[in-house]
């Protein structure tokens, strides 16, 4: 993995001053102050926004999951937002707007999306930025985890954001077995990211990191139906890819 080890700038030229540094968070009130999570040591960069102007409305148009069946693609029927791709700082826009249903191009969650890809690529230093763009109806990962990538970048547009866990709230051992309870023994410990906040995970593959990823999980299920909508920025290490 190349990407981390780029050629970076000081931390001071961004603009983090870390007044809200605790422990191994970061917890920042601008874009710039993500940039702490580039600290050995930082595993969760939060940076605590608003949602952006526009995007709850645009989510509204998501409505609950339908009643298909097993074989159904309810997203594509419904216009869902669903995107996988691999994509670059300079086209990002175009990639979106290709890949998305029609009513979401030029929206404020292209623009959002867009500013954050750049961001994130900028923060890692990487060429290439995997993006993906669910709408998450079931209670996705459940089960808490830390992730084997290097440092993903998390935004939830619509629904509960991603639950995490101090590092002094976590039994590691006990990481792997699906049982949460094993894991965490005293669930007041869990904390949140806010719908539009911009999370920043540390996970074992960072050089460094290893038994030190950030342990988060899915929130559960939104009891109405209603999706979630989860922007996931990965570093991509091999454009040529
Ligand atoms: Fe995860």
């Amino acid at each position: 993995m190349h990407c981390p080890t780029a050629p970076l700038a000081p931390l001071s030229s961004h603009g983090f001053t870390g007044p809200e540094d605790r422990g191994h968070v970061a917890l920042c009130g601008t874009a710039a102050g993500l940039f702490a999570i580039r600290r050995p040591g930082v595993t969760l960069a939060v940076w605590r926004r608003r949602l952006p102007a526009g995007i709850a409305g645009e989510c509204a148009r998501l409505g609950p999951v339908p009643d298909a069946g097993p074989d159904a693609a309810p997203e594509a029927a419904a216009g869902r937002p669903s995107v996988r791709l691999v994509t670059t700082p300079d086209g990002v826009a175009a990639d979106l707007a290709a890949a998305l249903p029609s009513g979401w191009a030029g929206g404020p969650l292209i623009r959002d999306a867009v500013r954050l890809v750049r961001l994130y690529a900028d923060i890692v230093g990487c060429p290439a930025v995997q993006l993906r763009l669910d709408s998450v109806a079931g209670n996705g990962c459940r089960f808490f985890h830390a992730d084997h990538v290097g440092l993903r970048l998390l935004c939830t547009y619509r629904g509960a954001g991603t639950h995490w866990l101090p590092d002094d709230a976590v039994a590691r051992s006990a990481l792997g077995r699906g049982d949460n309870d094993a894991v965490l023994s005293d669930p007041r410990r869990i904390r949140k990211l806010g719908t539009g906040h911009v999370g920043l995970l540390k996970g074992e593959d960072w050089p460094g990191n290893r038994g030190r990823g950030l342990v988060h999980r899915s929130p559960p299920a939104d009891p109405s139906g209603a999706p979630r909508l989860l922007l996931c920025l990965d570093h991509h290490d091999h454009p040529e890819d």
